[in-house]
């Protein structure tokens, strides 16, 4: 199926903290944009064969734009590159529609939202609409320096300014995140959101289950995986396909069926957005994703064709 995509324009585009690109995409004509969920994001294609996913973080309920935030990552594939050396005002591109794979928990008494460098943008987006419904809710912003993060003013101007609480390294001790302390003190309906550099991540999370939150109240979303392709051959069945096809050394299972025709959608190519998520009639995965939960991931009744492998030596896919 043709995915749908919007024509839209740079209409502005801010250098913010050093090495964030911060743009405002809208309609040419001024027209309004689809409505998006706090969490969403946009896939943006910048050239042929190379798109990638951003996070919105405007206010939800304003359809003028979609504001986007891009950090100039050294060890770029090319995505983070060409948005801060081509992507200039008044550039014309294609985006899809938003879609939403880190949404709010609509039951939660509470929300924590924590976020790390650039990992700050879902989060904004996030305290808009929780704000908006008069939630409980308080928003992390953690930093290397305070010079070289972004989003600072807007979040200084922002209606829920009183919640936000922010913690950079080269700063004072006291105003550092005391992460026991601010998980400590949400009760059993809180749910927590993060969204950030790896190792922050993995210290969040860790924290907060070591305090017992339970796995279906934190929620969190990785921008950016170093995806392991190590591993020997093995084999794939396409079982609706009827095909059959041999997965090298090295290479993903998606490659390897396209050798023989099948494709798969795709949109990160990295386990993090679930596009490419094919079921599992046989055989026992190597799930090197972060999408699935421990527990989906222990089930072995899906996986992620861009980045994981076999531990068997075949595995039959329902395509
Ligand atoms: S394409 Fe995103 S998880 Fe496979």
């Amino acid at each position: 199926m043709q995915e749908t995509l919007l024509n839209v324009i740079v209409r502005k585009r801010e250098i913010q903290g050093h090495d964030v690109v911060v743009l405002d995409l809208a309609r040419a004509d001024g027209a309004s944009l689809p409505v998006f969920e706090a969490g969403a994001h946009v896939d943006v294609h910048l050239a042929p064969g190379l798109v990638r996913q951003y996070s919105l973080c405007s206010d939800p309920a304003d359809a003028s734009s979609y504001r986007l935030g891009v950090l100039k990552d050294p060890a770029s594939r090319g995505g983070s590159s060409h948005v801060h050396d081509a992507l200039l005002e008044g550039r014309e591109l294609q985006i899809s529609v938003p879609r939403n794979l880190f949404p709010l928990a609509s039951a939660a008494q509470r929300s924590l939202l924590l976020g790390g460098g650039i990992g700050i943008t879902p989060m904004i987006a996030m305290a808009h609409a929780l704000h908006r419904q008069g939630a409980h809710f308080e928003l992390h912003y953690c930093g290397r320096a305070r010079a070289r993060s972004a989003f600072l003013e807007q979040l200084a101007g922002a209606p829920f300014a009183d919640r936000v609480h922010t913690h950079f390294d080269d700063e004072a001790l006291a105003q550092r995140l005391n992460l026991p302390d601010v998980l400590g003190r949400g009760t059993r309906g809180t749910h927590l959101y993060t969204c950030g550099p790896a190792g922050f991540m993995d210290w969040v999370i860790e924290g907060a289950r070591q305090q017992g939150y339970a796995e279906d109240h934190i929620h969190k979303e990785y921008f950016q995986v170093e995806v392991d392709a190590t591993g020997g051959a093995f084999e794939v069945v396409a079982a609706r396909s009827n095909k059959t096809v041999q997965v090298a050394e090295g290479q993903s299972i998606l490659e390897a069926l396209a050798t023989v025709g099948i494709t798969v959608e795709i949109s990160c190519e990295q386990g993090v957005c679930g596009t490419c998520l094919c079921d599992v009639l046989e055989g026992e995965p190597d799930h090197r994703d972060v999408y699935l939960t421990d527990d989906e991931k222990a089930a072995n009744d899906q996986m992620l064709v861009c980045c994981s492998r076999s531990k068997s030596p075949k595995l039959v896919l329902d395509i």
